[in-house]
């Protein structure tokens, strides 16, 4: 029989967060990432003081594996998370992974609704009870801290959840996580279902109960408010709501929910809330997922005032419109910040006051970038930095690389683009006549980098206001029933079109392999 870990206590009002954006929120079509993009991710996690990084799911690939083996290694404070099936290979692998982790944990599930057992398991309750015993007591006997999620638990019969429930924490798991896997429950439903489980599973004081939810009713964030009211002391979450479909329930939303709420909401995290927006902007950067404009808490808009009523309520005094205070989430206002006079130190010292620590290779392609734009535009705010250096980081781990670019065009055409790129450390040239200027120079992408991607997406925006400002292009690129996402910012929109293209197509290729076919060859 197992050693039992020790449980949480009932009066305990502090609330895990597990964050799942390396791991659920990477799911999302589109979202991949790199190694190293992964490892920068979960260092601002760890900094930012979350509970527990759920690094990935070690048998889906290598490359997860890869993942969360050097999450395991870097991360100093968090608990280290992977997922595994309920099937030996699964959580022998995901042991494996973890095997160097401070502090390991084995995240285990099977689905257990009759709709999954039925159709996806093709397995009876009572064999599916009996994979749980089995999985949950391999998990326990290669690592004490051992998580079990019953996958599509809110479609779930009582009963049967109730009795799977039991025999996880008879078997040793420590954390019991309840998702609402199709975001399929409202709010009164989830803390009904929690008060349920706790009450009815004779040694449900053995284990930490935790929530995750999905977004497909827009209730993600709700239910999980409500599970923590129902008794769940950790909940699963990703930075911005990345995550399948519509998403899982956003970090920085419930975070900041307990926090402004707390008269009502008495519970703490160990989030470090003035790490948020940095956090947000990286998760978005690195997959060029766009945060929607008015999202709660790190969307752009979120702390604007745009009225004459409310601007002048808020000169009055900031407690009119405003229950948090942009800092509070680490929101600086826009100001202007550099010019053409800055150096390099002023620029790093900008760079770390927005939250970006780059290393000197990094450090001197964005400084020579900010020079380039500060011949260009008179006025540099932080946003424009900002827009830099996420473009920048976006454009990590390339084989393609944009060089330069001239654009003939007019009313009366020809539209042609004359456009370098270097493809694998080889410089190659297209001249290229186009049915308008961008659609010129993204056939010009085609003729050096042949592919049969689609664009499913092309967003351009301005950084700034004025006719200068930086103009940022978001680029959707589909192929095969794969997509990637990528972003490109430049004060000529032409340009930061070409490289919003690049870092999608890279994106794309890397998902496929590590080389780019020969030019001619299959491509994507
Ligand atoms: O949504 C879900 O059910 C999951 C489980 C693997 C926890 O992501
Ligand atoms: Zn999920």
């Amino acid at each position: 029989m197992p050693k039992k870990m020790m449980p949480k206590k009932e009066s305990d009002n502090r609330v895990l967060v597990f964050d799942t954006t390396l791991r659920d929120g990477e799911q999302s079509p589109g979202a991949s990432m790199t190694l190293g993009e992964k490892r920068r991710i979960a260092e601002t996690l760890d900094e930012m003081g979350v509970d527990v990084i759920e690094a990935g799911f070690p048998i889906a690939s290598d490359g997860d594996f890869e993942a969360v083996r050097e999450i395991a290694n870097l991360v100093k404070g968090a608990r280290v998370c992977g997922l595994a099936r309920a099937g030996e290979a699964d959580i022998r692998r995901a042991h494996e992974a973890l095997r160097h982790a401070k502090r390991p944990r084995i995240h285990t599930f099977i689905s257990t609704s009759p709709v999954h057992r039925k159709h996806k398991l093709q397995m009876e309750a009572e064999e599916v009870l009996d994979a749980v015993k089995r999985s949950v007591s391999l998990a326990r006997s290669l690592t004490e801290d051992v998580e079990w999620s019953p996958e599509d638990a809110t479609r779930t019969e009582h009963d049967f959840l109730c009795r799977c429930i039991e025999a996880a924490i008879e078997a040793g798991a420590s954390t019991i996580n309840i998702p609402d896997t199709v975001g399929y429950s409202v709010p009164d439903e989830i803390f009904d279902l929690f008060r349920m489980v706790r009450e009815r599973v004779p040694n449900s004081d053995k284990a930490v109960f935790s929530i995750h939810c999905h977004n497909d009713l827009g209730l993600a964030v709700a239910n999980s408010l409500a599970a923590i009211r129902g008794g769940a002391r950790q909940v699963e979450c990703t930075i911005n709501g990345l995550g399948e479909r519509a998403g899982n329930a956003a970090l920085e939303e419930i975070v900041m929910a307990l926090n402004v709420r707390s008269d009502r909401m008495p519970y703490e995290t160990g989030v470090e809330t003035t790490q948020i927006a940095k956090a947000s902007k990286l998760v978005s950067a690195i997959t060029a997922f766009p945060v929607q404009y008015n999202k709660a808490i790190v969307g752009r808009n979120a702390f604007s005032h745009e009225s004459g009523i409310h601007q002048d309520g808020m000169i009055k005094n900031v407690q009119t419109y405003e229950i948090m205070s942009p800092e509070t989430v680490g929101v600086k206002s826009s100001s202007l910040v550099m010019g053409k006079l800055s150096g390099r130190n002023a620029f790093r010292k900008k760079l770390a006051e927005l939250g970006y620590s780059l290393g000197d290779n990094a450090l001197s392609v964005a400084f020579k970038r900010f020079k380039a734009l500060a011949d260009k535009k008179r006025h540099i705010y932080d946003e424009d930095i900002i827009a830099l250096v996420d473009d920048s980081f976006a454009r990590g781990d390339r084989t393609i690389r944009f060089v330069s670019l001239e654009v003939q065009t007019g009313s009366e055409g020809p539209n042609r683009a004359r456009l370098a790129l270097e493809v694998s450390g080889e410089e190659r040239v297209a001249s290229v006549e186009g049915n308008g200027a961008v659609d010129a120079v993204f056939r010009a992408i085609r003729e050096i980098v042949p592919h049969r991607a689609r664009l499913g997406l092309y967003q351009v925006h301005a950084v700034t206001g004025g006719t200068d400002a930086q103009a940022e292009v978001s680029v959707r690129l589909e192929a095969d029933g794969r997509s990637a996402y990528g972003r490109g910012a430049h004060t000529d929109t032409l340009v930061a079109s070409a490289r919003g293209y690049i870092s999608a197509l890279n994106k794309l290729l890397g998902q496929e392999s590590d080389t780019l076919p020969a030019v001619g060859g299959r491509g994507i």
